[in-house]
């Protein structure tokens, strides 16, 4: 199951898949890239973070960022930056957050609520959108490259 075409729309019922999709996405990607995780409250978005970066070689416990709002995790290939932006009252405050040293060119970003960062943020290189209807979940996974 690996994801060649530009969207892909994955069923998420089950954890199992969910660490699927992560297995195979890890794979796909590169240094510097921006990756936003789109959905509603309690979509998932946290929990395939953990799966990514748990596929990523991330050994420690990967919290949700809503308070900090970045949390860095450093591999021996990667830097992973996993962002909330949640509580975010204007895309302005990222400035105060460091938000241009973060984006450099290598670390990638994991972007939990990016149109709060509207304007601010840099444009994905994928789009991951987590969705709940009628008790069944999908994600949606757009390559923007
Ligand atoms: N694919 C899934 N199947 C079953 N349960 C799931 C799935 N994805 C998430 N959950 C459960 O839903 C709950 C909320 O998930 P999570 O914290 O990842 O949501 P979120 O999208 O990050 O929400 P928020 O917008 O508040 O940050 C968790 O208890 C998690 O275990
Ligand atoms: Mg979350």
């Amino acid at each position: 199951m690996k994801i060649m075409s530009e969207t892909e729309i994955k069923p998420i019922n089950h954890l199992d898949e969910l660490q699927a999709v992560a297995s195979d996405l890890i794979s796909e990607l590169n240094s510097g890239d921006v990756i936003y995780l789109t959905g509603e409250l309690g979509a998932g978005k946290t929990t395939f973070a953990q799966y990514l970066l748990s596929e990523g070689g991330v050994k420690e416990h990967v919290k949700s960022p809503t308070y900090n709002l970045y949390e860095t995790y450093q591999t021996a290939s990667l830097c992973y930056i996993h962002m909330d932006l949640y509580r975010l009252t204007d895309p302005e405050e990222l400035y105060f957050l460091g938000i241009e040293e973060l984006v450099d060119g290598h670390n990638v970003l994991l972007v939990e609520w990016p149109e709060k960062g509207l304007g601010v943020m840099p444009k994905p290189d994928w789009l991951l959108e987590f969705e709940l209807k009628n008790l069944n979940r999908t994600l949606t996974i757009t390559s923007k490259k």
